[in-house]
């Protein structure tokens, strides 16, 4: 009988252990890591930009963009996604700089949303 008990403790204490690992990978990773499960069609005003305003434009747009890649409207940004380096740079694909530089890579769902935006033809919605 106190075996038993003892079990019913132990089981307990991994429950809870557990769920305070999840509780702090969340806080780890704010999210960044979670799968993505948006699996909505893609818009370009409402997933792309903010994505590349987060990361890109600040050295992208003006009259002096870095590295003369401009960014920032819809027709410059379809530019490089046709071209293929929005793709390239920022899944640090060989042959182009890796993209945002000097910033940690953007999220795997990140990239995928912007992948999912070339791969559907750049709609402008
Ligand atoms: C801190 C400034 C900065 C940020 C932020 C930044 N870039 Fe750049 N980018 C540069 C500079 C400088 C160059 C030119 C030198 C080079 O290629 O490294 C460049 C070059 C590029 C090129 C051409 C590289 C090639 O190999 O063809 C592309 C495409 C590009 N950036 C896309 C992006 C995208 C997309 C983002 C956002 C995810 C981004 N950049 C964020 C500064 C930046």
């Amino acid at each position: 009988m106190k075996l038993f008990f003892s079990m019913i403790i132990l089981g307990t204490v991994m429950l809870t252990v557990q769920s305070c690992y999840y509780d702090k990978e969340d806080l780890l990773y704010g999210n960044g890591n979670v799968p993505c499960t948006d699996t909505s069609a893609v818009s370009y005003t409402q997933k792309v930009v903010p994505i590349l305003q987060q990361y890109c434009y600040s050295c992208h747009s003006g009259g002096f963009p870095s590295g003369n890649v401009l960014m920032g409207t819809y027709a410059a940004d379809k530019a490089i996604g046709t071209n293929g380096s929005l793709y390239g740079s920022i899944s640090y694909a060989t042959g182009y700089s890796p993209m945002p530089k000097g910033m940690s890579k953007m999220t795997p769902c990140q990239i995928a949303t912007i992948k999912k935006w070339v791969d559907s033809g750049m709609p402008n919605n």
